[in-house]
């Protein structure tokens, strides 16, 4: 039997090989154990290289016993690599954890930029508590609006000259130029009365703010999507003193005491009389500039008492009721009151122009 080779020594060398693999620490150290153990200069691949001058009985069993320690032996390592690289894994976790603690204290030592309301959704909400506060309901409506709706109710009927007025944006939806994009909040006063004589909820007092459309070319006082605020008041006995009294009120209620209104006559054909309402320039305090084209006054919406023919379109008995109504552009009094000098930079979305407001 060759030196070295017998099955205790062999058993033994595999007992101190297992234990070195187990105590083997780094990637380093378990590289080099590998080669030692493993590698071409071994001492299993020496014996291995000794089995040929054995006599075959022996050979076939040592043979066995040492292609044995060796799986032992490369299974250990290959086990050891595995631990090795899950504990890695775990080290890797720890000193990659973020600690929330850290994360609070540095944002408390510099706080994120918090966005904020946009100034119109900040002017319309202004606006409604206005309203509110003078005994208003706020109310909404649909943006895509039925002919019926947006003009014939509203005494405007079909050829109706003053349809020229809007700028219509249609919908290629059912007959032929029977849906709109609203051109005006006015279509909500329909509703809100149609509603009323439904419910039998008269007197009414409402605000419609929202958005509204016209096919028109932007420049720096016309949008084509913009925000208007309608008002719409129902009850017994109202006048036009009550509309002027309103609009001097709401005037000086936004824009401040030293802010007055005026009203101007004027058409429209769902009020009568209508008027035009104009407010002191917010430029010039009435001074008169070149923004207010040396008047002293800015234009700001149109009112009026409603009109019979409204009335009788929605059922409601003109011979008990009266009311008035008045509508004005959201986008405009924010303009207005900031001294904005384009209007299109409330739709650029520039956060250096809205984070002023
Ligand atoms: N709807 C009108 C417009 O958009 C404004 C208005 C509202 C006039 C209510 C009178 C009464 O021009």
């Amino acid at each position: 039997m060759a030196p070295g080779l017998d099955e205790s020594e062999l058993a033994a060398y595999v007992e101190d090989a297992l234990s070195r693999v187990a105590s083997a620490s780094g990637p380093a150290a378990l590289g080099a154990l590998r080669a030692e153990l493993t590698g071409r200069r071994s001492t299993l691949a020496k014996w291995h290289r000794e089995l040929g001058s054995l006599g075959p009985d022996e050979r076939r069993t040592l043979g066995r016993l040492l292609n044995e320690a060796e799986r032992a032996i490369t299974e250990a390592l290959g086990e050891r690599d595995a631990e090795r690289a899950r504990e890695a894994r775990a080290e890797r976790l720890v000193a990659d954890r973020l600690s929330l603690d850290e994360l609070v204290d540095r944002a408390v030592d510099t706080p994120l930029a918090r966005g904020h309301r946009h100034l119109v959704t900040k002017t319309r909400d202004e606006l409604e508590d206005v309203f509110v506060a003078m005994g208003y309901q706020v109310v909404e409506g649909p943006e895509v609006e039925t002919d019926w709706y947006n003009f014939e109710a509203l005494n405007l009927p079909l050829g109706h000259p003053a349809r020229g007025m809007h700028d219509t944006m249609y919908l290629d939806v059912g007959t032929s130029e029977s849906v709109v994009l609203r051109t005006h909040t006015s279509p909500v006063q329909v509703r809100s009365m149609e509603a009323a004589v439904r419910d039998r909820s008269l007197p009414l007092h409402v605000v419609a703010p929202g958005r509204v459309y016209r096919r028109d070319t932007p420049d720096a006082s016309h949008l084509v999507e913009f925000n208007q605020i309608e008002g719409l008041v129902v009850d017994e006995g109202i006048t036009f003193a009550d509309l002027a009294g309103t609009i001097s009120a709401f005037t000086s209620a936004y824009f401040g005491d030293d802010i007055s209104a005026r009203l101007r006559p004027s058409y429209f054909p769902f009020t009568e009389p209508s008027a035009e309402f104009d407010i002191t320039c917010t430029i010039c305090r009435g001074a008169r500039c070149r923004t207010c084209s040396q008047t002293g006054w800015m234009e700001l919406g149109g009112c009026g008492v409603i009109d019979p023919a409204v009335f009788a379109a929605v059922g409601i008995d003109p011979a008990r009721w009266s009311g008035f109504a008045f509508g004005f552009g959201i986008d405009r009094c924010a303009f207005m009151r900031h001294q904005i000098a384009d209007l299109r930079a409330l739709v650029d979305n520039d956060v250096r122009f809205l984070r002023q407001f």
